[in-house]
């Protein structure tokens, strides 16, 4: 075991991997993972809370591992697997499930919104979701857990969870910090900006998606939304349209809010609609050809998540025999 300290996230393979992705959460990986012993997976149990078709699942999953590589994770280095791969997820699941209250998981802001939404498939595993990813984290003694805003609250679950647990059986499990990363977080939809660019979006042309040609790219910034006025000015409350421009260009670049005013000052908001659109396009070329050329070798891609899997199940099988000891459960 090395000494640095863990990292576990995940994304759900539940839609093709957007903008967003990248900007908010693999790319930060991608500076964590040298720093930190990493578990990224792929999330395919939680994707079936809601209901999806299996040959697209399939594909969105090894299309996925293939976009994790091709944004710069290595898999010498990471850990990246399949969540389906690793059968502690569902067991620890089960025990942690015996550890939440069910009040606790009906005040997650998720589950109500997405049942709200989803009225006609309100299933268990929507409710219990929360505890899978408990588990998923718990399952790796992860010290920090990249997450989105959207899932501080899920994550404040988790470290409950474990901390009743430890108070119950002595230290089992590390209780997570979340890294919310500050800039990238949240994309906006380039047609609502007050919304977050979703996987639901479809083509629209509200959502950039990582696979996306550079004509499509060009198209959709062609076609986002502005504010009233003319210039380049970061300001979400007049300008949300445009500040979600500067966020993005600014995640594309590396320039900060104040450069991008001054490049663009004067130049309205054509012009600057062009130049988003021709750096994320160039963003995203290497990263969609090298996931288009690691999907034409099917067999190099098993062996990666084959790899991962037996690295997960290393880890999150030691935590769940130390768990079922101190549970009770006879040794097998
Ligand atoms: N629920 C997360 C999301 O929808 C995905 C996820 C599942 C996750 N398990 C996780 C994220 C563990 C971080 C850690 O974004």
């Amino acid at each position: 075991m090395s000494d640095k300290k863990v990292i576990f996230s995940g994304i759900q393979p539940s839609g093709e991997l957007m903008l967003g992705s990248y900007f908010g959460a693999i790319k930060n990986w991608v500076e964590l993972s040298g720093m930190y012993d990493c578990y990224f997976c792929i999330v395919d149990m939680h994707a079936i809370t809601v209901r999806q078709d299996p040959a697209e699942l399939r594909r969105r999953t090894l299309e996925q591992l293939a976009q994790y590589i091709a944004c710069g994770l290595d898999p010498e280095a990471c850990a990246l697997f399949v969540q389906s791969h690793a059968p502690q997820h569902a067991e620890l699941a089960w025990v942690l499930g015996c550890y939440t209250m069910f009040g606790e998981l009906q005040r997650m802001t998720q589950f109500k919104e997405k049942s709200s939404k989803n009225t006609e498939n309100i299933n268990s595993g929507l409710f219990t979701y929360p505890v899978l990813m408990a588990a998923d984290i718990l399952a790796y003694q992860a010290d920090l857990v990249p997450v989105g805003d959207d899932q501080k609250q899920h994550l404040e679950l988790t470290r409950d969870i474990a901390q009743r647990f430890n108070g119950i059986y002595g230290d089992v499990f590390t209780v997570p910090e979340p890294y919310i990363p500050k800039t990238g977080a949240r994309i906006m939809s380039l047609c609502d900006p007050s919304s977050k660019m979703s996987k639901s979006d479809g083509t629209s042309g509200a959502s950039v998606y990582l696979m996306d040609t550079p004509e499509a790219i060009m198209r959709a910034f062609k076609r986002a939304v502005t504010d009233s006025g003319s210039e380049v000015r970061y300001d979400l409350a007049e300008k949300p349209g445009v500040s979600n421009l500067m966020q993005i260009y600014s995640a594309a670049t590396g320039m900060d809010l104040s450069a991008i005013e001054a490049r663009f000052s004067g130049r309205g908001y054509g012009y600057f609609k062009s130049a988003v659109g021709e750096a994320v396009a160039e963003t995203l070329r290497p990263i969609r050809e090298r996931a288009a050329d690691l999907m034409k070798n099917k067999d190099y891609l098993a062996g990666i998540y084959k790899k991962g899997a037996r690295r997960a199940s290393e880890t999150s099988g030691r935590t769940l025999r130390g768990v079922y000891e101190k549970l009770g459960f006879v040794e097998k």
